[in-house]
């Protein structure tokens, strides 16, 4: 009989929990870790044996469990390590030193998307159009250079999900400017990046691949009745409170339709910024594609959200792959590749 793959499935947990747990609790309530358990669905539909592990603040169940499972591969779901955005470069760098295959982007990729700024000049160097931007470390002066037209977007440099961003952080005037500087460094604790305001649609574009790349169908997402005069971005409401996005009919949806040539114009540069940041297996791109039909990138995402409703798998689905496939895609990717 042919050997099952071992599969060693990890996230982060806002909690300890011991090598072993089941996640049983978890996974059956809906609003809780539905992503989890989308994948490890799917990784058993694929028919290989799957081990789950949750990771919050140390790192020594990782070791263990892959010294007594010795999985062939690690499917990496880490997003924070106690409560630590950039730490899971960490844990990709972590894997490649124990030399266990893991899905997604590898440690120098988490890396560079992790940081704002670092991502932005690596695409500038590039020719890949991206907003103006500086970047504000913590116990520096803050000012406003010349070179950043309001308004302007004040954001943490190395977050996700939209954490710290309001309305607010549309700033357009120079006291408002340092303000929110100030706020993210004061409250947040975190270094900031000031941007240009990008004015266009917000489109999703995932990219997978490692030698051939496939630009799967873009997502967008849709303001609704967002009053003109407020600025339409993806705040932290906008995404996740569902009440907000009902009152304001903010939805998620394929792309409308484009102007002519601007499909291929977004492949051509999702593709050229894929290769310029040296990104593996798979990455989502936030885009703005103004009114002019210029596409700027305004992040590469790696290790998107791989939940079954989310912009990645319903891009994958609508081009024909369907969910578990996609996980195995990710899984094949992994094994193939060679540090
Ligand atoms: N330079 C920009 N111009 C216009 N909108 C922006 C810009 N930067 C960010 N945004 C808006 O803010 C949202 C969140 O910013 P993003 O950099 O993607 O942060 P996160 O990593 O938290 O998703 C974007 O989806 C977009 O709506
Ligand atoms: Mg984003």
């Amino acid at each position: 009989m042919k050997k099952r793959l071992k599969v060693l499935l990890i996230f982060n947990t806002p909690y300890l929990t011991p090598r072993g747990y089941d996640f049983k609790e978890e996974f059956s309530d809906e609003d809780n870790m539905y992503t989890e358990n989308d994948v490890h669905k799917a990784l058993l539909a694929n028919g290989y044996e799957v081990r789950l592990l949750g990771l919050f603040n140390d790192i020594v169940p990782l070791l263990e469990e892959c010294r007594e499972f010795q999985p062939d591969v690690i499917f990496n779901m880490v997003e924070v390590f106690a409560n630590k955005t950039h730490l899971d470069k960490n844990i990709g760098a972590l894997l490649e030193l124990i030399g266990i295959p893991y899905t997604g982007t590898h440690a120098d990729g988490l890396f560079i998307c992790n940081n704002k700024a670092l991502s932005k000049k690596i695409l500038r160097f590039h020719r890949i159009r991206v907003a103006r931007f500086h970047a504000f470390y913590r116990g520096h002066k803050i000012w406003r250079p010349r070179t950043i037209k309001l308004p302007a977007i004040i954001k943490p440099l190395a977050e996700e999900a939209s954490r710290g961003i309001s309305q607010a952080s549309i700033v357009d005037s120079d006291e408002a400017f340092k303000d929110r500087i100030k706020f993210i460094h004061e409250n947040m604790k975190l270094d900031a990046i000031a941007e240009e305001y990008i004015v266009g649609r917000e489109l999703y574009v995932t990219v997978m691949g490692d030698k051939r790349l496939t630009v799967l169908p873009p997502r967008e997402i849709k303001f609704g009745q967002l009053p003109e005069d407020e600025p339409r971005i993806a705040t932290y409401k906008a995404k996740w409170d569902e009440d907000y996005r009902e009152r304001w009919g903010i939805k998620s949806t394929f792309a409308g339709k484009l102007p002519d040539g601007a499909l291929a114009n977004i492949e051509d540069v999702c593709k050229r910024a894929y290769r310029a940041l040296n990104m593996h297996s798979y990455i989502r791109f936030d885009i703005r594609l103004t009114p002019q039909g210029q596409v700027s990138i305004i992040e590469p995402n790696a290790n998107p959200c791989l939940a079954r409703i989310d912009e990645m798998a319903q891009s994958a689905e609508k081009h024909g792959i369907a969910y578990p496939q996609l996980i195995r895609k990710i899984v094949m990717m992994a094994l193939a590749r060679k540090f």
